[in-house]
């Protein structure tokens, strides 16, 4: 008797390993995607994986339903490690009944985000499914509703990472919408409210899955995306690479591992890096990496946005997240995408306790109809609320420009800088001297024999006085005024000194961030 127990367990085990059978494996793997099992694999440490719920089932008995058999209700669900930590994941089965969502497929997913926020640890969903199914109507909406709803509580306690690694349509893309990150694979994953066909029907714009909602759409127009991954194997990989930059959970502060980097290594290239021509541009990431530790820099949204940078590095093996223009892109002026990617990047450390690394480069905010239509002027207050807001440790580091409104988007000492330092080619000033020369001196340039001397004379007059750090750093504004060379081992020690910062806030239910 016992053995014949025993042996139905392996077999009912055996046939929900199985998934949708052979051939529709067969067919997942000839799109270039791998099975929700060979990603959970692939995701957590190996043999680490605990499977929760396997024996759960639909109980919908519309259209043929009550025929169909869906091992493990389409979706793989439970907890294992990553780095050695706790982290609870699903999977999506799209072997099994396209992976739609029902009833029971939901409540797995919900028990899973449960037991992660009770535990305080990270949740990775791994999307790949037809959507809502279709045969259990209502029971399928209401399955997302209380997903959605789990991702709002748990949102700012424990990180939620979501991967779209095949469909994600409908409302279905509003859970991976609700987490902190989304990362998608190029190629076999898409994300749409309405697909191609229903675009067609009701617009008549003719357009392939891929534009409409494909990874490089998302990861360079719509920045819904943060991460691009070329296939499956690469997508856990660099989820994994992310976690080992977050905390757990809400109470931890930021991890810290052992590096092997000095702490005060001199970066004589920095010497001179920044051309002294203000228009000349130059790669802000050689200067995150030169100051990261071991030259390992995590970016987030890389190719969304380019004029702001965001990504994590560490500084004494502690994660940094870093806030930074990039003068090569529209000379790292602030814009409505660029301040939303900054502006939700910096919330982002702050829930999650990771210090803030701001290093500026920016002429101002993008002039035009466009900007100003578009609402720069809500857009752009995301990032000064965000900024406002954070407790947690904040460094700024001006590199060159820093003039007006801008100075003060990009942290200045004002919206709670902890540290500001500034390196000598900084200009600080409520603008470039071009325009400032123009407006204060307008009378005198008009007036001269010889207004282009004129003009010249008074910018030059301008830039020798303010276009230093010098007149900030007078006033307090900038802490020190340091040498290039010094900034990582600055950085080290502004960072360390930081470390027991607690500033606490007046009660209240919550901001009203201007979203
Ligand atoms: C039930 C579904 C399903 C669904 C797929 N299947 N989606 N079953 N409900 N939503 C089943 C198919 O019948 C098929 O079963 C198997 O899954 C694989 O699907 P295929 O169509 O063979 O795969 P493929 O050719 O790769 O096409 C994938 C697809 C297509 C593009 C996703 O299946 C599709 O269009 N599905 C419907 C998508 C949809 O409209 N979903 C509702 C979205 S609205 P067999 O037995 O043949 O293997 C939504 C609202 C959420 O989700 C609202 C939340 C608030």
């Amino acid at each position: 008797m016992a053995t014949e127990r025993l042996e139905e367990l392996r077999r009912r085990k055996e046939k929900i390993r199985a998934g949708g059978g052979e051939k529709r494996i067969e067919k997942q793997h000839a799109k270039g995607k791998l099975t929700a099992r060979e990603r959970i694999n692939l995701l957590f440490d190996e043999g680490s994986f605990v499977e929760i719920d396997a024996h759960m089932k639909h109980r919908c008995v519309n259209f043929g339903m009550e025929k169909v058999d869906a091992p493990g209700e389409g979706v793989v669900t439970g907890y294992g490690k990553v780095h050695g930590k706790l982290v609870y994941a699903y999977a999506q089965d799209f072997t099994v009944v396209g992976g739609s969502l029902g009833e029971m497929h939901a409540k797995k997913i919900v028990k899973t985000q449960e037991l992660s926020l009770k535990m305080g640890a990270p949740i990775v969903g791994l999307n790949d499914s037809g959507g809502a199914r279709i045969q259990e109507a209502v029971d399928a909406l209401s399955g997302y509703g209380q997903i959605f709803y789990n991702n709002t509580i748990a949102s700012g306690v424990v990180p939620q990472i979501s991967a779209i690694m095949g469909p994600c349509a409908g409302g279905a893309v509003y859970s991976p919408a609700l987490t902190d990150f989304i990362f998608m694979v190029d190629k076999t994953s898409q994300m749409f409210i309405t697909g191609p066909e229903v675009v067609k029907s009701v617009t008549g714009e003719e357009v392939t899955s891929e534009e409409l909602g494909g990874a490089t759409t998302h990861n360079t127009k719509s920045g819904v995306a943060h991460v691009k991954a070329s296939d499956d194997e690469e997508c856990l990989g660099e989820i994994r690479r992310l976690l080992s930059f977050l905390p757990s959970n809400n109470m931890e502060g930021a991890p810290q591992i052992a590096i092997e980097d000095d702490l005060n290594r001199m970066l004589p290239e920095m010497e001179g890096f920044v051309p002294e021509n203000a228009n000349k541009p130059y790669d802000m990431k050689d200067i995150i990496t030169a100051i990261a530790d071991e030259g390992d820099f995590y970016e987030v949204q890389p190719t969304y946005a380019m004029n702001m940078i965001t990504g994590f590095i560490r500084i004494n093996g502690a994660s940094v997240g870093v806030i930074a223009n990039q003068p090569k892109v529209l000379a790292g002026c602030l814009d409505i995408d660029a301040s939303d990617k900054a502006g939700r990047f910096i919330r982002t450390c702050d829930c999650f306790n990771i210090p803030v690394l701001n290093l500026v480069d920016v002429p101002g905010f993008l002039p035009g109809k466009g900007q100003e239509h578009g609402g720069i002027i809500r857009h752009g207050a995301k990032m000064l609320y965000a900024y406002s807001e954070a407790t947690v440790p904040k460094v700024t580091l001006i590199v060159r420009k820093s003039y007006g409104g801008a100075y003060l988007a990009m942290c200045s000492k004002d919206l709670g800088a902890d540290m500001v330092l500034a390196w000598p080619s900084a200009e600080i000033a409520v603008m470039g001297p071009q325009g400032a020369a123009n407006i204060i001196f307008r009378k005198e340039i008009k007036e001269s024999d010889d207004p282009q001397r004129t003009r010249e004379e008074k910018i030059q007059q301008y830039s020798e006085e303010f276009a230093t750090p010098y007149k900030a750093a007078e006033r307090g504004f900038v802490d020190d005024v340091i040498e290039p060379a010094a900034t990582r081992a600055r950085l080290v020690d502004a960072f360390d000194m930081l470390a027991s910062k607690r500033e606490t806030r007046p009660a209240k239910k919550h901001g009203n961030f201007p979203v």
